[in-house]
């Protein structure tokens, strides 16, 4: 099994244009890096010693511009938007150790003391710019790009202004050919595999110096003065933004107690903004002298009908809209929708209702919750909600004599199996999971680790319907030892569920939880997860267990249900 991460885990989503409401996109992304942070945290048994952070990008030309039209500081305005963003995270349950904000005093002064140090070694110089300006995405746009955009900006399509100024530049042409070797050799991840090879292809065509600062215009109104960060000994310069926003990375953990988490494991984001990440980020990391992270992973889009989303089209998928899903069909329910059915690899993603009902009864109502509700119910019948037998011995897995007495009952009422000679190895089925939903972590393919848990549900209802414990549970009095099987049978399904339950918190936390709590087997705190997943391990589900039948986890939905009514619907 994979050893990674030695010590400790961080996780990153980018810092949100404060701007902007929050969306499903900024869901998305945060989701995804709190599912990661989750799943680490109970792999190591130390939450502690997991990092996530999320945050919001403030220093913005149009923050300034859209807190002047509504009468409000560029700080009053902020505030507003970053509680807005905090809502919204805390309504999608998301465990975010820090968000920052980049007016904050912490960031700003060691963001500046950064600029401070590569301006002293020559690793940023004063010179002309002049380039084409995308006032839309607040970034220049090299010649090629608007020119095959018709100088139009290539994300929202608005015109490019000319600008020419004095600014001070990062000398980023140093580091192309050591970028090149470092992403091709995986020394920095880039994925998926298709963003690898555009990053390399667009490193190949040269690396220029870039623009790290932007001109203080006399004209300037007073609040804009003074929003950003100066460079450092020239009152003249503000830090561009980019620049001093993927400093955050940093800020936030370059303390005593936390500069042990750095470097990041992963910093997630979608493609728009990847090349900051992969290029000019490592790059600064380099010339700080900083260790480089270690995973640059970006998704794909969320798209609607097809389209992008964007503001122009109105045709966002807003939180009011998650917030109606979430109410319908619960958290949990949401959250693996996004997950397993998201942009996470490289194509964009449709958020679709009737698919979003087809994977809910399939995967959760009829998925994982039925089959627990399955296996309390037959356990509560049978032997009155105790488990009386362990789930391996005699008549246990791998070897033991129950799967043949469940195939002699289904002979004695003329119901033969089709397929006499199947195995079902629990404990070797479950240790596979438990190992190939890690390692899928650890590439952060998390739809791929969901659906490797989900697996487990999956053998489990399998095994119920090859083993037909109902059919064995006739035979009891008749067929020797029936009820000894019929017991056995019944523990290796809950024994296998409680580790799915465990591998599936991440994505379900809630659901997860209840389930457990209604079975009695939480897990203790500070042990790792591969202890907790071992199957008839320390943690496991023995004779003398009661399992209480619960509430249904998941309701099952009607395929014909409308779409859930909000705002924007
Ligand atoms: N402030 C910069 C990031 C600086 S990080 C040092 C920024 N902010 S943003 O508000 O525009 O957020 C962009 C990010 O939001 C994307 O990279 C992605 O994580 C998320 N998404 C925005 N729209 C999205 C979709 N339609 N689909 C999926 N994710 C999207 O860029």
């Amino acid at each position: 099994m994979s050893t990674y991460p030695a010590e400790t885990y961080y996780v990153t989503t980018p810092i949100y244009y404060v701007n902007d409401r929050p969306h499903i996109g900024h869901c998305y992304t945060t989701l995804l890096a709190d599912v990661a942070a989750r799943f680490q945290r109970l792999r190591l048994g130390r939450p502690g010693d997991v990092f996530l952070l999320t945050g919001t990008d403030e220093h913005a030309e149009k923050v300034v511009q859209a807190a002047a039209e509504r009468g409000l500081t560029p700080q009053e305005w902020a505030d507003q938007n970053a509680d807005a963003f905090r809502a919204a995270f805390d309504a999608m349950g998301f465990t975010h150790d820090d968000f920052v904000r980049t007016s904050e005093d912490r960031h700003k002064t060691r963001a500046s003391a950064y600029i401070a140090r590569l301006m002293e070694q020559g690793d940023i110089e004063l010179g002309d710019y002049e380039g084409w300006w995308d006032a839309s995405q607040e970034e220049y746009v090299p010649e090629n790009v608007a020119r095959e955009h018709d100088y139009k900006s290539p994300v929202t399509g608005r015109e490019l202004e000319k600008r020419t100024e004095q600014n001070y530049f990062f000398r980023l042409d140093k580091h192309e050919a050591w970028l090149l070797e470092q992403i091709e050799t995986d020394q920095i991840r880039v994925a998926p595999g298709a963003r690898k090879n555009e990053v390399l292809g667009r490193i190949k065509t040269g690396l220029q110096k870039v623009p790290v600062s932007r001109q203080i215009k006399d004209d300037d109104p007073s609040d804009s003065r003074d929003w950003g960060i100066r460079m450092p000994g020239d009152e003249a310069h503000r830090v561009y933004v980019w620049i001093e926003a993927l400093c955050n990375y940093l800020t936030v953990v370059d303390t005593d107690d936390r500069v042990r988490f750095w470097p990041a494991d992963v910093h997630v984001m979608a493609k728009d903004i990847l090349w900051f990440h992969a290029v000019i980020w490592p790059a600064m990391l380099r010339a700080l002298g900083r260790e480089i992270p270690k995973t640059i992973y970006a998704h794909a889009y969320w798209i609607r009908e097809g389209r992008k989303m964007s503001k122009s089209l109105g045709n966002f998928i807003e939180i009011e809209t998650l917030q109606a899903y979430v109410d319908r069909y619960s958290l949990d329910a949401v959250r693996w929708y996004l997950v397993t059915q998201g942009p996470l690899g490289a194509n964009d993603a449709d958020f679709v209702h009737d698919r979003f009902l087809e994977v809910y009864n399939n995967d959760l109502a009829n998925g994982i919750g039925n089959s627990a509700s399955r296996v309390a119910n037959m356990v509560a019948k049978y032997f009155e909600g105790e488990l009386v037998r362990e789930c391996n011995g005699e008549f246990g897995f791998p070897d033991g004599k129950s799967l043949q007495l469940a195939l002699q009952a289904r002979e004695a009422v003329g119901k033969p199996a089709d397929d006499p000679s199947r195995t079902f190895n629990f404990p070797e089925a479950c240790a596979a999971a438990v190992e190939k939903a890690t390692a899928a972590m650890d590439r952060f393919e998390l739809d791929v680790a969901a659906q490797e848990a989900l697996g487990l549900v999956r053998l489990v209802d399998d095994f119920i319907s090859y083993s037909a414990p109902f059919t064995l549970a006739k035979q009891v009095g008749e067929l020797e030892h029936a009820d000894k099987a019929l017991a056995t049978i019944l523990c290796a399904c809950a024994e296998t569920l409680r580790i799915a339950s465990l591998l599936l918190t991440p994505v379900l936390p809630d659901k997860m939880g209840e389930l457990r709590q209604t079975w009695g087997c939480e897990p203790p705190e500070g042990v790792p997860l591969a202890e907790l997943c071992a199957y008839n391990g320390p943690h496991a589900l023995r004779r003398g267990h009661t399992l209480h039948k619960g509430d249904a986890l998941f309701m099952r939905a009607d395929p014909k249900d409308a779409p859930p009514a909000s705002p924007d619907a």
